[in-house]
């Protein structure tokens, strides 16, 4: 059976929430990366984060940039971003450059300030679970 890990990382909670949504899907639970996850054994992870100033999270790039997995094959990432419209491609190079095969990048509006109010709501959540539940289930 393939191993899958949710992790986030977050300034204001909407990759938490989202990522919430997608482990509970999968049965299993997020970890934020301020608490180092462990990913022994892991064959697939599912990457949750904003954009800031155009890219991830410094400290998600960092976390990323260290994993060493050797299980580890397959990536999807979650993104919400004001626009709704820019992705996680520093997150995504490096995971190509591992040989990380990602799979495909669900997008959705995140709120910053008067932009995109109310997102993620929880229609984005629910497709962002769904998104999770037919990337967990295809042959992988
Ligand atoms: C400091 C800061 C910079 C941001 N820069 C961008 C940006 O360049 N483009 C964009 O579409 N959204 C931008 N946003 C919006 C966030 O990507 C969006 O709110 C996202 O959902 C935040 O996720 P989080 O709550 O997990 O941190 C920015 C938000 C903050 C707080």
């Amino acid at each position: 059976m393939v191993k899958i890990a949710v992790i986030y990382a977050t300034k204001t909670n909407h990759s938490k929430k989202l990522a919430q949504a997608i482990a509970s899907a999968l049965n299993i639970e997020a970890q934020n990366i301020k608490e180092n996850p462990i990913l022994k054994g892991i064959d697939m992870i599912f990457i949750v984060g904003g954009i800031y100033g155009g890219v991830s999270m410094p400290e998600l790039i960092e976390y990323v940039n260290k994993i060493d997995e050797q299980t580890l094959k397959h990536a999807a990432l979650v993104t919400s971003c004001a626009s709704g419209k820019q992705m996680q491609t520093v997150v995504r190079s490096i995971l190509e450059e591992k040989a990380v095969k990602v799979l495909d990048e669900f997008v959705c509006k995140g709120n910053f300030l008067f932009v995109s109010a109310k997102h993620p709501n929880s229609n984005d959540l629910k497709e962002a679970a769904d998104f999770a539940l037919k990337i967990a289930s295809s042959n992988i």
